[in-house]
């Protein structure tokens, strides 16, 4: 079991969360993800590892509430614990000096960019970062994102933070006016992705993407995440997360991601009328864990 060390919100249904993974913490690259359960009746999920601190020992995970399960796993505080961490699954984010980089992050796509622009601004990028939200307080890891980026831009719908607009618009300012621009990394919702991709698609500009298809294992082995890359089947667990943006069909992939749509809405309905079952099942987990220390991951 895993324990979560800290527990902090960073906007509204958004939390940020160390936990207790010291082997995950010393192996884990940027662009690589979790697969966690909460407990041992819940569901599995992916979650992008935020930072890593091998030192510590501990592995940073930022959550946006959208189902159950991540409404569940926000519920939860400092001293509780996880059921499992699988970890780090994915390949890493290819890093290299490319020269610019545009990074592009929308809602909680800016904190599954974050460490790969970090990892970028390291290996000696220009990182130019754009960050979409609905509005201000929908704007997460700026201050972040801001120490890793040459420049910073944010967009909100509503112009009550930065620019009036969408992050697209802001990219095509930078694609017409910036001499060069090598590398776009998009993370955020489909239709957001697709957009970028079709900004720099006529200029040839290589542009990727991470997709966040719905996710099972996480090894390769059910082929729950296949996506359709260049008329390949992919396995985004495996093969990915990261793509080439010019080559996902991004209809497939909001098709399979819209598949379980009323079983979620409906445990979603259950869990928001009766929280106590789950929170029953992790509390148990706690008690277990004061009898028998030795459940807790801690080498
Ligand atoms: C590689 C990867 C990294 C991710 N990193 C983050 C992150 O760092 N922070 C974050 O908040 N979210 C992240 N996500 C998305 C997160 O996994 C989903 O929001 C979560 O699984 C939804 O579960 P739920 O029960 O709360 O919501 P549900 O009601 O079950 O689903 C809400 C929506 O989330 C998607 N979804 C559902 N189940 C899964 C699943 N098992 N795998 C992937 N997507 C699913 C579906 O599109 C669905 O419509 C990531 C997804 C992937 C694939
Ligand atoms: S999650 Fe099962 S094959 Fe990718």
């Amino acid at each position: 079991m895993f324990e979560i060390v800290t527990a902090r919100w960073l906007a509204e249904n958004l939390k940020k969360f160390e936990i207790r993974a010291p082997r995950i913490a010393a192996k884990q690259q940027a662009g690589q993800f979790v697969i966690l359960r909460v407990h041992d009746h819940g569901e599995r999920i992916p979650l992008t590892i935020a930072a890593g601190d091998a030192v510590a020992g501990t592995i940073t995970l930022i959550v946006q509430g959208v189902g159950k399960t991540t409404q569940l796993m926000n519920s939860l505080e400092a001293g509780q614990v996880l059921r499992d961490v699988a970890g780090p699954l994915g390949l890493p984010s290819e890093v290299r000096n490319y020269g610019t980089v545009v990074v592009v992050g929308g809602g909680v796509g800016s904190a599954i960019a974050w460490p790969t622009a970090r990892a970028l601004k390291c290996a000696g990028n220009r990182v130019l970062t754009i960050l979409g939200a609905r509005s201000q307080d929908l704007v997460v890891l700026e201050d972040e994102l801001r120490q890793v980026s040459d420049e910073l831009f944010v967009m909100t719908d509503d112009g009550s933070c930065g620019e009036r607009g969408l992050v697209t618009d802001k990219l095509k300012q930078l694609v017409q006016n910036e001499q060069r621009i090598d590398l776009v990394l998009a993370i955020g919702p489909i239709p957001m992705m697709r957009a970028v991709a079709e900004v720099t698609r006529p200029r040839g500009i290589r542009t990727t993407v991470s997709l966040n298809s719905i996710m099972v294992d996480g090894t390769g082995m059910c082929g729950g995440c296949r996506v359709l890359v260049g008329g390949e089947t992919k396995f985004a667990c495996v093969d990915g997360p990261e793509f080439d943006a010019h080559l996902v069909d991004f209809t497939v992939l909001a098709q399979r991601n819209a598949m379980y749509r009323d079983a979620e809405h409906d445990a979603l309905e259950r869990f928001q009328n009766q929280p106590q079952r789950d929170l029953q099942r992790v509390d148990h987990q706690c008690r277990l864990i004061d009898k028998h220390p030795e459940l807790q991951q801690r080498t």
